[in-house]
């Protein structure tokens, strides 16, 4: 895809070097437009060897306007993300003004625009950027509201940019709702119950029994769903991913815990997608203090007992959502995968090979997506669009 990226004058502009790279990296071509006010920030130089093109900045700039004209600049782009939008340019954009080349390529666009404004607290507060922004996203901006957090200024509050790794997943998961209309009009409104990451089984005050789930798959699924226009509530193991813009998250630790949100919600939900790398077991009992090496011991017992079950838990309730959940499997994936959905009641079931390298933590995963009706593999690809692929899967199944 062609992205037009504009960068305005704030601090934040050094994040949006971070992602000119995350879009170039997705194989997406990149033209930076900046303001003369955000090269006080940061160099044109720097984006310039990140997307491989020179920076415009100019209107008036008869070597930059021969290679490109602005307006075939505005043709150009297939999507326009500005990040940071500051707080003039988002008044300019909403007034219709055209006083440099940014302002002018957007005024020249009709095509979907993603702003990404970034201020201080107050300006950002202020009634007239409230006014601004609302016009904006009525006139079909899309916008991802500032993140809280202390600014560089000093003080607390909402304003901040969020991270690279968030505009562009959001952006992703915009660009990909504008792409499926119907997959767009099947989520839009419904509600989706998601686990992700891994549970902590407690055995001391310091110590825990753990998995390496990362939690991106569960994310990718949550994020994906609500740019679709899901409800999404996302229970959330111990993982340090942010939250995806919109989705009610719960933090959880154990698989207990974990199983007390999921009764909590369930209910008013009508799809759960249990991608958790639940732990099955969980130490008999925790220690309230630290275990203690004794002098010259050479080996340690625990007794370990069963956790419960939570996605088979959801899928013998009545009524109950449509139910999918993931096997992870290290051998035989399709047999063992095929044997766990009978086994629980699945109405779907995604299959993933883990080991080292593949499954946990990475960005890329292959599922395989097995119902009672068919099979199906996805090729090799980002977690994000393999969420897609499920979503996709569960629309057919409903829908069929
Ligand atoms: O988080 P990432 O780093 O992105 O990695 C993604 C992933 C590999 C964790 C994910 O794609 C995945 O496979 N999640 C399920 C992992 C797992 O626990 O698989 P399982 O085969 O052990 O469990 C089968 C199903 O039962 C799963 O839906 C699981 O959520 C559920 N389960 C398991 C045990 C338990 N006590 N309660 C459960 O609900």
């Amino acid at each position: 895809m062609k992205i037009l990226l504009g960068v305005t004058g704030g601090i934040a502009a050094y994040k949006a070097l971070e992602l000119c790279r995350l879009f170039v990296k997705a194989g997406h071509e990149v033209q930076v437009v900046m303001t003369q006010h955000a090269k006080q920030f940061i160099g044109p130089l720097s984006f310039q060897a990140l997307s491989g093109r020179p920076v415009r900045d100019a209107l008036f700039n008869a070597e930059q306007e021969a290679g490109m004209g602005h307006i075939e600049l505005a043709r150009w782009a297939d999507w326009i993300v500005l990040a940071p939008a500051s707080a003039n340019t988002l008044a300019k954009l909403r007034m219709g003004l055209a006083d440099n080349l940014l302002t002018t390529l957007l005024l020249a666009s009709d095509r979907p625009c993603l702003l990404v404004p970034a201020m201080n607290r107050l300006m950002w507060q202020n009634a007239a950027t409230q006014e601004n922004v609302a016009v904006l996203q009525a006139r079909g901006y899309h916008l991802l509201a500032p993140a809280e957090g202390v600014q560089a200024c000093g003080e607390v509050g909402a304003g901040r940019m969020p991270e690279a790794q968030q505009i562009f997943a959001d952006w992703q998961a915009r660009s990909t709702a504008a792409a499926y209309p119907a997959l767009h009009a099947f989520w839009q409104g419904r509600r989706l119950l998601v686990s992700a990451g891994p549970t902590f089984e407690d055995l001391d005050p310091v110590r825990f029994l753990g998995n390496r789930s990362s939690g991106k798959m569960g994310f990718a699924i949550a994020q994906q769903a609500q740019a679709l226009g899901a409800h999404v509530t996302l229970i959330a193991g111990p993982v340090s991913l942010p939250s995806p813009q919109g989705v009610q998250r719960i933090d959880v630790r154990s698989a207990q815990q974990m199983l007390d949100a999921v009764q909590h919600h369930y209910a008013q939900h009508s799809v759960f997608i249990s991608a958790a790398a639940v732990a099955d077991f969980a130490v008999a009992q925790a220690l309230p203090q630290k275990i203690k090496k004794q002098a010259g011991q050479k080996h340690l017992s625990l007794e370990l007992i069963a956790n419960p079950d939570i996605v088979a838990w959801v899928a013998q309730q009545s009524p109950k959502p449509f139910v999918v959940g993931f096997a992870a499997e290290t051998e035989q994936l399709l047999p063992y995968a095929r044997a766990k959905r009978e086994r629980k009641n699945l109405d779907l079931i995604c299959a993933n090979q883990v080991g080292a390298g593949i499954g946990f933590e990475g960005d890329d995963n292959q599922l395989v997506l097995i119902s009672r009706e068919q099979e199906r593999t996805l090729p090799m690809s980002s977690k994000h669009q393999q969420a897609l692929g499920v979503l996709q899967e569960i629309m057919h199944l409903l829908t069929q």
